[in-house]
């Protein structure tokens, strides 16, 4: 089902982050939110996954939703080792099927050595590595990902870009992944949308029909939705 947010209403005391929003994400799809920094990016994931209030408006196609999230601050459990941190949030799932996921998501973000270490133990980009880990194993319907990718290098990045598009294309869920890179968003987007505005409302959403395969090469779809990326954030 489709995740459709009708007439959301949205303050923090006298501050309206959201006045009568409508937006909708297409469900088993890869939607990439974009919009400038403080708009309320995290306020409408932290809203959808029930973690934060509202005032009114309605969430359909949320109902019965499990979530994997990974949050833009990585909550980490401090006194936890980055492989209890893992098995602490599959709750009931079979403990087989929960080691094999614990174990293959250590591997994919290259922390099965690191396993006996404590959060602050461990650098910033292992950390965020760790939050990634933690979201992909748990297989929640709908995945939250605040700019999971923040903080990391190039080539990390891309190879978990990469490798989030491959699991994603084995196990297709719902994903909302918010970025401050156009380019991110380009290269695995099947939507894009803009937010932004003061109240916060959708400012463009578009649906990219390039094979992700070819989204590095410079096909006219490719060029012209960059273009209308890059002129919401350079004026
Ligand atoms: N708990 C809170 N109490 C009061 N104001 C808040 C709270 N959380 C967020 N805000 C305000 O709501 C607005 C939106 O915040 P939000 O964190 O959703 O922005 P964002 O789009 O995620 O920004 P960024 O890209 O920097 O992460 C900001 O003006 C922020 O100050
Ligand atoms: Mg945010």
């Amino acid at each position: 089902m489709p995740l459709v947010i009708s007439k959301l209403n949205k303050k923090y005391g006298s501050q309206v982050i959201f006045h009568n929003l409508n937006i909708s994400f297409d469900d088993n799809v890869i939607n990439c939110i974009l919009g400038a920094s403080g708009c309320g990016k995290t306020t409408l994931l932290n809203i959808i996954s029930g973690l934060e209030k509202y005032e009114h408006g309605e969430i359909r196609g949320a109902e019965g939703a499990t979530f994997s999230y990974i949050f833009q601050e990585p909550r980490l459990l401090d006194w936890y080792t980055v492989e209890k941190n893992m098995w602490y949030i599959m709750g009931n799932i079979d403990r087989t099927a929960a080691m094999k996921r614990i174990e293959r998501y250590l591997a994919v973000t290259g922390l099965t050595k690191f396993r006996n270490y404590l959060p602050r133990q461990l650098s910033g980009g292992m950390k965020q590595r760790l939050s990634i880990a933690r979201a992909f194993a748990y297989p929640g319907s709908i995945l939250l990902m605040d700019e999971p990718f923040k903080g990391l290098d190039i080539k990390l990045k891309r190879e978990l870009t990469e490798e989030f598009v491959k699991l994603w294309n084995e196990d297709r869920r719902t994903v909302l992944f918010v970025t401050h890179e156009p380019s991110e968003a380009l290269m695995m987007a099947d939507n894009i949308h803009i937010i932004g505005g003061e109240p916060c409302r959708e400012l463009y959403r578009t649906e990219l029909k390039t094979d992700r395969s070819s989204r590095a090469e410079s096909t006219d779809e490719i060029v012209n939705v960059r273009k209308k990326l890059y002129s919401f954030f350079t004026d």
